[in-house]
């Protein structure tokens, strides 16, 4: 049975992604914060859900480290992620806290996370495929309050590429999805602030993505058949940005 790690897998888009890879008969390990899991993964004997918190590097090493070493997943979907407001006129305190909390969960853990996956197989001389979960700020940028959010991104594509390029001949697959507004708690404040006209005026459709379109793209990734896609981001965002 393949074996995949996701994380902020309790909610959202992640929560999507476990669903879809149990019914393909993965073995998944999930993560979340402080949240539950749901019972529709709980329940299931081929889960295993992790408390930990991607912003303390240490616990990390605690908690999901060994999992690479004793337990290594053929694949790792780095999947939670923050989308924090900091405006330009914010005090630089407040600026500097946003941009290294955003930093931190984003792109350091899911860095981390990737540099334990790939030695781990290097070593085992064994292959595997990472997802990571971008965004269109990557590509589009985003309002000036989520700066760092867009920039986090746009490294999480760029470190994506960097894997891609240097370990393809270690058997190491690395794709980005990046996708535009996805109904879920996290694009909730934007739904109540904007409305979903508002949101979708860009878009082809009059309604948001939701996260099992997202989990379906990471079950075809996740299966291996596209491999000489390494390094390719994947956007998923109702037509709004097309490139
Ligand atoms: P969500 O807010 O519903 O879920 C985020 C998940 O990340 C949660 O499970 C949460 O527990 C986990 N998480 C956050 N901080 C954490 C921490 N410090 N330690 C451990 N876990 C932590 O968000 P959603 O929409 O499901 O987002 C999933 C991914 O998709 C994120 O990386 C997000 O940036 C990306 N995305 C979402 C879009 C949207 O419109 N919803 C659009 C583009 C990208």
């Amino acid at each position: 049975m393949k074996h995949a790690l996701i994380t902020g897998a309790a909610r959202g888009i992640g929560r999507q992604i476990t669903v879809e890879l149990l019914k393909q008969n993965f073995r998944v390990t999930g993560t979340a914060r402080v949240t539950g899991f749901p019972k529709e993964m709980s329940s299931i004997r081929s889960f295993r859900g992790i408390h930990t918190d991607l912003a303390d590097p240490l616990l990390l090493g605690v908690t999901l480290k060994p999992i690479f070493e004793k337990d290594l997943p053929g694949v790792l979907v780095n999947n939670a992620g923050i989308f924090r407001k900091a405006d330009f006129s914010v005090s630089d305190e407040e600026w500097l806290a946003s941009w290294d909390e955003t930093f931190l969960v984003n792109l350091r853990a899911s860095s981390l996370l990737c540099k334990w996956f790939i030695n781990s197989h290097i070593q085992q001389s064994t292959g595997g495929i990472i997802i990571n979960i971008a965004s269109r700020a990557a590509y589009r940028g985003d309002n000036q309050e989520y700066a760092a959010y867009a920039a986090s991104k746009g490294g999480m594509v760029a470190f994506t590429k960097s894997i891609a390029r240097d370990f393809g001949k270690n058997g190491i697959i690395a794709y980005s999805i990046a996708p535009g507004f996805v109904e879920t708690d996290m694009a909730k404040d934007s739904i109540e602030e904007l409305g979903i006209d508002y949101l979708t005026r860009e878009s082809s459709f009059n309604s948001l993505t939701q996260p099992e379109e997202v989990a379906r793209l990471v079950s075809f990734l996740a299966s291996g058949k596209v491999k000489h896609m390494t390094g390719s981001t994947f956007h998923i965002n109702g037509g709004s940005y097309m490139i």
